[in-house]
């Protein structure tokens, strides 16, 4: 255990803050890449997004949220990598941000392929690995609180060779049941690895409230989504949103039945 700034794998070290320090997301920059903002708070991302978080807030802070245990805990998900994990979990927690009287956690748990601070613009720094290695480092030294009001992010911090088995370690297990306590009122969304191609993804899976799975319209095969639901069979809340279904009129996300 050391309290040296962490490295990353390239040998750069990371700075670790002493409190929640606040960073600028570039919001031109997130716009553009066709991301929701609140520049844009009427745009049609936006208005999708409106519809997908509705059952997820109902589920963790509305009125079923007394039957669904750690509800607060969001988990995006896929059956295959590419089919827009990282875009829902960036636009939903921006748009559940946006709520009244919501406080969202984005947490970067895709820690083999971490994109969440490249696409937000920000520099990498400190993060989940580094709380799930190093017992001196504390939650609150991890933490960026951003320009988006009510949307703290916690990155994957620094590269790690058994990055993905640390998902299912003990130690991420006690930080789950630390933040879904802790921050009982606050939304916790997580960009997480594929079903498929990660065991590890499925014993994060089975720590969540609500498992978000992500499937590609027109790409994803029915029979790698049927194998993406089998593996968090045991979650009680599972949602199946269809990304990116051009041929829908009005609106190009739609929440399916999770089993098909
Ligand atoms: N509904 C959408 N509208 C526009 N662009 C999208 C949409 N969904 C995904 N994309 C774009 O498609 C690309 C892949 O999406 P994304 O990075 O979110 O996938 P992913 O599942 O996180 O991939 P990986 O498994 O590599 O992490 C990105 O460039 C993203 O911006
Ligand atoms: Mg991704």
């Amino acid at each position: 255990m050391s309290a040296a700034p962490a490295a990353q794998a390239d040998g750069a070290p990371l700075v670790l803050p002493k409190r929640a320090p606040r960073v600028d997301i570039d919001l031109e920059r997130l716009a553009l890449a066709g991301y929701l903002t609140p520049l844009a708070p009427r745009s049609l991302v936006a208005d999708q997004f409106r519809v997908v978080k509705r059952p997820l807030i109902g589920n963790a802070v509305g009125p079923n949220a007394a039957e669904v245990a750690r509800g607060n805990l969001i988990m995006v998900t896929s059956a295959r990598p590419g089919e827009g994990k990282t875009f829902t979990a960036i636009n939903l927690a921006i748009s559940l941000a946006a709520e009244l009287d919501t406080t969202v956690l984005l947490v970067d748990a895709d820690v083999t392929r971490p994109s969440v601070m490249d696409v937000l613009g920000l520099p990498r720094s400190a993060g989940l690995m580094d709380l799930l290695q190093d017992d001196a480092v504390r939650l609150e030294d991890t933490l960026l609180r951003t320009n988006i009001d009510k949307l703290t992010v916690l990155p994957s911090g620094t590269a790690h060779a058994r990055a993905t088995e640390m998902l299912a370690s003990e130690a991420m297990a006690r930080l789950l049941q630390e933040l879904s306590s802790r921050y009982a009122n606050r939304l916790i969304v997580f960009d997480s690895p594929p079903l498929l191609l990660a065991t590890e993804s499925r014993v994060l899976a089975t720590h969540m409230g609500q498992v978000v799975v992500v499937v590609q319209a027109e790409q994803t095969l029915q029979a790698d989504v049927r194998a993406a639901l089998a593996t968090i069979d045991n979650c009680p809340l599972r949602l199946m949103l269809l990304n990116q279904a051009r041929k829908a009129a009005v609106t190009g996300y739609d929440y399916g039945p999770a089993a098909v």
